[in-house]
C-alpha cells in the first residue's frame, strides 16, 4: 500500500528521480521527475520564473492517485525539478488532486485551485469532484482549511457532481477573480461553468459560459479562456469525440473556439472552431501571458487513446509536455509558433536550395534527433505535379517515422508505424492542409522522443511522440514524381 503523504512523495522522487540520466530524457521537453505525468497544471509566471505543475503519479508509469509535480524555468525550455506540491492526503481529495491552475494573490503568495476527488462506495464507487485551494510561496503550498470551496451545491440544476473539474482561474480588471470549470449534464454533454470571487477563496456561480451542443464529444475537460488579438478564445479537450472529416478525430481531442464574451449574458459566443493540434499526441493545453505580453500554450504531449503505447525499452518516466507555442489569430484562425527563445539554441546551420527530389535521398549534414528543419517543397514543373513527398526521420536500418504529403488530395500524414511500437495503437493521422500547386512550408522540430510539425507558418500543427532509440538519427527525402526542396537545418541545444 503506497503512502499518499507529500513527505513520502518528495523523498521518493528525490531519491529515484535523481537516478534517471538526462540522456534518457528529451532535451527540451519537460518529463516528470519520475513516474507518470499528464496534464499541465498551474502554468504560471510567478516571482521571476515560469512554473509548471503537472498531474503526477511518482510511483509508477501508469495513471494513479494524482499528485501535483513541479518544475520551474527561466525560458520554458530548460526546466529544474522542484519537490511535488500536492498529494492526495485529505478526505476531500483522497482519490486524487486533479487538474487546476494558479494565480498570484495581492499579498504575493500564489494560489493553486485544483479539483479534489474523493470516492464513495469503495474502489468501484463513484467519484465526487469538488474545487479546492492551496496557497504557497512557489515551493511549499498549504491546503486551505475551508476546502472544498465549490461542491455539488454550487452546481446549477441538472449537472453531475461526478464530473466537475479542471478550474482555470484569472484576474479581472477590477481586481476580482473568475474561473471556468468543466462539468456535464446527465446526458453526458459537456458544459462550462463560470464562477466569480472577490478574494479567490469564496466563489459564486455566475453563468453557463458555453455548452456542448453535441458536436464536440461528450464531457469537456481542461478549459482555458483568454483574450487574444481582439477576440476571446475558448479551449476545451473533449472526451469521446466523433470524427468530422480530417478536422476532428475519434477519441480525446482538442477544440479551439474563437468568438467573443457577451458580458451581459455572461456567455461565450463562438464564431469559428478548429482543432488545436492535428497530430496524434496533444491534450489538455494551458496558456499563460508572458511578462512581455505573449500568449504561450503548453499541452500534454500525449493522448489518453495512445498512452499505453510501449516500445522495446522500459522507461522510468512516462509523459512529456509539448513545446511552448506562441499563439496568435490570423485570418480568423488560431496560429501557433514555437516559442521564439528556441532560436537561441540553434547551431550547425546547414542549408540547401533547389534540391531536386525524386528517388530516396539523404543530404550531408541533415540528420539528428534534436533538430529544427525549415522545409519548402514545390513541384519541379507545375504542369507535371509530384504525387507524394516523403520525409523520413528518426531513421536507422529498422525504424523510421515519416511525414508524407499528397498535393492532389491536400493531405499531410504523420506516421510512426515503423518507429518501434509493439502495440496496435493509433500510429497515423492525416490532416487537410492548404497549399498552392504543391507548394508547402513545413517547420519540423525534433526532440529525442517527439516531432512537432508547424505547417504553413503555424496555420496548423501536428504533434506525435516516438519511441525509437535516440541513436536512430537518419533523415531522408523521397518523392513520387519530381519535386524541388529548399531546406535549412539547425541542431538544437548543440546535441549533435
Ligand atoms: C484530463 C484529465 C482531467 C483531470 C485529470 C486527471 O487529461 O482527465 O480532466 O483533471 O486528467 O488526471
Amino acid at each position: 500500500m503506497v503512502n499518499h503523504s507529500l513527505i513520502f512523495a518528495r523523498a521518493y522522487e528525490k531519491e529515484e528521480g535523481s537516478k534517471i540520466p538526462a540522456s534518457s530524457r528529451p532535451i527540451f521537453h519537460l518529463t516528470p521527475w519520475i513516474g507518470w505525468m499528464n496534464d499541465p497544471n498551474g502554468f504560471s509566471y510567478y516571482h521571476g520564473q515560469y512554473h509548471m505543475f503537472y498531474q503526477y503519479h511518482p510511483y509508477d508509469t501508469e495513471w494513479n492517485a494524482m499528485h501535483w509535480g513541479h518544475a520551474v524555468s527561466h525560458d520554458l525550455l530548460h526546466w529544474t525539478y522542484l519537490p511535488a506540491v500536492l498529494a492526495p492526503d485529505s478526505p476531500y481529495d483522497s482519490f486524487g488532486c486533479f487538474s487546476g491552475s494558479a494565480i498570484e494573490l495581492p499579498d504575493g503568495q500564489q494560489l493553486l485551485m485544483y479539483t479534489g476527488v474523493r470516492k464513495e462506495g469503495g474502489a468501484k464507487g463513484k467519484d465526487y469532484q469538488t474545487q479546492c485551494i492551496a496557497v504557497g510561496d512557489g515551493l511549499d503550498y498549504k491546503k486551505f482549511k475551508g476546502n472544498p470551496v465549490l461542491g455539488a451545491s454550487d452546481l446549477p440544476e441538472g449537472l453531475s457532481p461526478h464530473d466537475f473539474r479542471d478550474p482555470k482561474i484569472w484576474r479581472t480588471k477590477d481586481g476580482g477573480y473568475r474561473c471556468v470549470i468543466g462539468a456535464r449534464r446527465m446526458d453526458k454533454r459537456g458544459v462550462l461553468l463560470l464562477y466569480s470571487s472577490e478574494d479567490g477563496f469564496s466563489w459564486k456561480f455566475e453563468s453557463i459560459l458555453a455548452e456542448n451542443d453535441g458536436r464536440f464529444g461528450l464531457m469537456w475537460e481542461c478549459p482555458d479562456f483568454f483574450p487574444l488579438d481582439g477576440k476571446d478564445v475558448l479551449f476545451v479537450s473533449p472526451q469521446d469525440m466523433l470524427p468530422e472529416g480530417f478536422e476532428y478525430h475519434n477519441g480525446n481531442g482538442t477544440v479551439c473556439q474563437i468568438g467573443y464574451f457577451d458580458e451581459e449574458a455572461k456567455r461565450f459566443i463562438p464564431e469559428h472552431h478548429q482543432a488545436i493540434d492535428y497530430g496524434i499526441d496533444f491534450y489538455a493545453p494551458q496558456t499563460i501571458l508572458t511578462p512581455d505580453g505573449r500568449r504561450v500554450m503548453i499541452g500534454w504531449m500525449q493522448n489518453w487513446d495512445t498512452c499505453k503505447m510501449t516500445g522495446y525499452e522500459e522507461r522510468p518516466w512516462f509523459g512529456q509536455m509539448s513545446l511552448p507555442r506562441e499563439l496568435s489569430i490570423r485570418n480568423g484562425r488560431l496560429y501557433q509558433q514555437p516559442i521564439r527563445e528556441l532560436s537561441l539554441y540553434r547551431s550547425h546551420k546547414v542549408e540547401y536550395k533547389d534540391v531536386p527530389v525524386s528517388e530516396l535521398k539523404t543530404l550531408p549534414g541533415i540528420e539528428g534527433r534534436s533538430v529544427e528543419m525549415d522545409i519548402r517543397i514545390r513541384p519541379e514543373n507545375t504542369e507535371d505535379p509530384y504525387l507524394k513527398f516523403i520525409i523520413r526521420f528518426a531513421q536507422d536500418d529498422h525504424y523510421y517515422s515519416m511525414l508524407s504529403f499528397r498535393p492532389h488530395e491536400s493531405l499531410l500524414k504523420i506516421d510512426r508505424k515503423f518507429s518501434g511500437s509493439r502495440r496496435a495503437y493509433i500510429h497515423q493521422r492525416r490532416s487537410q492542409v492548404a497549399h498552392e500547386n504543391g507548394e508547402i512550408h513545413l517547420r519540423v522540430i525534433l526532440d529525442r522522443f517527439s516531432v512537432e510539425v508547424f505547417i504553413n507558418d503555424g496555420e496548423q500543427v501536428m504533434t506525435a511522440t516516438i519511441l525509437t532509440d535516440a541513436s536512430a538519427k537518419g533523415i531522408s527525402f523521397e518523392a513520387d514524381g519530381r519535386a524541388v526542396m529548399d531546406i535549412t537545418k539547425y541542431s538544437l541545444f548543440a546535441e549533435e
